[in-house]
C-alpha cells in the first residue's frame, strides 16, 4: 500500500517563504502527516502490521543454554513490545545444531521447544506486536568448541575471521540443511508464530551459497549465478511449505559485497524476484556490517534504489535510525518499514516516542560499537547518563541473577569473554 509522498509534507512544514504564520502552521501540518506516515499500517498476507517501525533482529546469547527460551528472553521482547515497536524480529535462531554460532542462542531446531516458543510468541503479541522468528544456519561462521561439530559450508574457505576451515557440504548435506529450515518453519508455525524471517545476510549459510568469494563450487550449487542463487531458493521454498499459506515469511538478504569476488548488485536484482517467486512477502535489506568493512551509503542507497524499482513487495530498510527523523529518510526513500537495531536497545520505547513526536525523550545509542560482545562496551555506563529507564527494570533484575553474560546493557558474551575480539559486530560500522 503507498502511504502518502513524505516530501510533501517537508514542502508543507517548510511553508512559504518569508510568511511567519504560514511557516507556523506548515510545521503543525508537517509534523502531522510525519507522525502520519510513521503510523500508517501495511497488511502483508493478512497480518495487518500497525507502523512503520519494527525492531531489527540482534543475538542476545540470553536464551537457556539448550536454545529455550529464558525469562530474560521474555522481558527483552516484551519490554519492546511495550515501547511500541510494529514487529519484534527476533535473534538469529539455528536451525540445527550444526548451525549454530553463539552459545545460549535461541533455537528452532528442536521440536521439544514448540511449546517454550509458543509461550514467548504469546506473551510479546500480549504486550502489543507479533514476534517474528529469524531462522538460520551459521554456515562455516558456527565454532566447532560451540556446536561440538566440525563447521560447513558450501567449499573448504574459511571466514576471513575464523580460523576453522569448513567441510565442503555434499548434496545430502544440502539437502539436510534444506530441511532442517523447512522444519524450523513448520516449528514456528506450530508454535502460533505469524510472521519468521530467514537469515539470508551477513555472511551466514545462505548467503556462503550465494557470494562466489565463498561459494567455489562446481557442481549445481556453484559457479553460475542460477547455480548460486538454488540453495536460498530451495532454502525459501522449503521454509514457504513448512510455514504454511498463512505465515508471512520475510527474507533479510545483503544488497552487494564490496570486495573481489563478492557477489553484486545484478546478483541480487536477479534473486530477490526469484525469492518472491518462491514465496517471500517481504525482503529486509541489510547493510552487511560485519568483519569491519564500512557500510557506505553510497552503495546501499542506489542498490537499496534499484531493488525498489525490481520488485512490488514491501522493503524494510535498516541501519542507524538513532534519531526518528533517519525513519523518515528511509520511507523517503522507498522503504515500507524501517528496521531499528541498537536503539531499540539502548530505549525500549523508542517506537512509543518516535510515534508521539517525542524524539528529545529517546535515549540515545551513544554507537560505541562493542555492542555484540561487550568488550569495552559504554552501555550502560555512558549510554545512561540520567540512570537507567523504568522499561530496563525487569531485563536487569532477570539478568543480574544469570550466570552467562550476554549483550547490551550487561557483562559480555562469546566463547571466552575476556579474550579481545578483532572482528567487528554487525552493525558496527553503521553510517
Ligand atoms: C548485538 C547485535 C546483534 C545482532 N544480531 C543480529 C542477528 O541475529 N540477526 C540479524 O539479522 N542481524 C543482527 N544484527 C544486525 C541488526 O539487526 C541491525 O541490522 C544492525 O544493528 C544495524 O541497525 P542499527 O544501526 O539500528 O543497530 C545484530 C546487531 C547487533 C548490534
Ligand atoms: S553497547 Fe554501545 S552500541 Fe550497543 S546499544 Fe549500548 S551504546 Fe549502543
Amino acid at each position: 500500500m503507498q502511504f502518502p509522498p513524505s516530501r510533501f509534507s517537508d514542502r508543507i512544514a517548510a511553508g512559504p517563504a518569508g510568511s511567519p504564520r504560514w511557516w507556523f502552521v506548515g510545521v503543525i501540518f508537517g509534523r502531522f502527516l510525519y507522525m502520519a506516515i510513521f503510523s500508517d499500517p501495511i497488511e502483508v498476507r493478512g497480518l495487518r502490521i500497525k507502523h512503520r517501525i519494527l525492531m531489527s533482529a540482534m543475538t542476545t546469547s540470553r536464551a537457556e543454554e539448550d536454545g529455550a527460551p529464558s525469562a530474560w528472553s521474555h522481558a527483552h521482547y516484551k519490554a519492546r513490545a511495550r515501547g511500541g515497536a510494529a514487529i519484534c524480529f527476533t535473534e538469529a535462531t539455528y536451525v540445527n545444531q550444526e548451525g549454530k554460532g553463539f552459545p545460549n542462542q535461541l533455537s528452532t531446531h528442536d521440536d521439544a521447544h514448540v511449546p517454550a516458543l509458543g509461550e514467548l510468541i504469546q506473551a510479546v503479541e500480549e504486550a502489543g506486536a507479533p514476534l517474528a522468528v529469524q531462522i538460520y544456519h551459521a554456515g562455516r561462521t558456527a565454532l566447532s568448541a560451540i556446536t561440538g561439530m566440525e563447521p560447513v559450508g558450501p567449499s573448504p574457505v574459511p571466514h576471513p575471521t575464523e580460523d576453522e576451515v569448513p567441510r565442503e557440504m555434499s548434496e545430502a548435506d544440502i539437502k539436510t540443511a534444506v530441511k532442517a529450515y523447512g522444519d524450523a518453519a513448520r516449528r514456528v508455525r506450530e508454535a502460533g508464530g505469524k510472521i519468521l524471517e530467514i537469515h539470508g545476510a551477513t555472511w551466514y549459510l545462505c548467503q556462503q551459497f550465494f557470494s562466489p568469494a565463498s561459494n567455489r563450487r562446481t557442481d549445481g550449487y556453484g559457479g553460475t549465478l542460477e547455480n548460486r542463487m538454488r540453495f536460498p531458493l530451495e532454502v525459501a521454498q522449503a521454509v514457504r511449505e513448512g510455514g504454511g499459506d498463512e505465515m508471512v515469511v520475510s527474507y533479510r538478504l545483503g544488497l552487494l559485497e564490496p570486495f573481489e569476488n563478492g557477489f553484486t548488485v545484478e546478483d541480487t536484482l536477479a534473486l530477490a524476484p526469484a525469492l518472491v517467486e518462491a514465496g517471500v512477502d517481504i525482503l529486509h535489506c541489510s547493510r552487511n556490517a560485519r568483519v569491519g568493512l564500512p557500510v557506505m551509503p553510497d552503495l546501499y542507497n542506489p542498490a537499496f534504489d534499484r531493488l525498489r524499482k525490481a520488485v512490488e513487495v514491501p522493503l524494510v530498510a535498516n541501519g542507524a535510525a538513532f534519531e526518528p527523523s533517519r525513519i523518515q529518510a528511509y520511507l523517503d526513500g522507498g522503504a515500507d518499514f524501517v528496521g531499528v537495531g541498537r536503539a531499540l536497545l539502548t530505549d525500549p520505547d523508542y517506537a512509543n516516542k518516535a510515534l508521539s513526536a517525542r524524539d528529545g525523550e529517546v535515549i540515545r545509542c551513544i554507537e560505541c560499537k562493542p555492542c555484540a560482545y561487550m568488550t569495552n562496551s559504554k552501555c550502560p555506563d555512558d549510554a545512561y547518563p540520567s540512570g537507567m529507564p523504568e522499561s530496563m527494570g525487569e531485563i536487569l533484575e532477570i539478568a543480574s541473577t544469570m550466570a552467562g553474560g550476554g549483550y547490551a546493557p550487561t557483562a559480555k558474551k562469546r566463547l571466552t569473554t575476556d579474550a579481545p575480539i578483532e572482528e567487528q559486530p554487525e552493525g558496527s560500522s553503521i553510517s
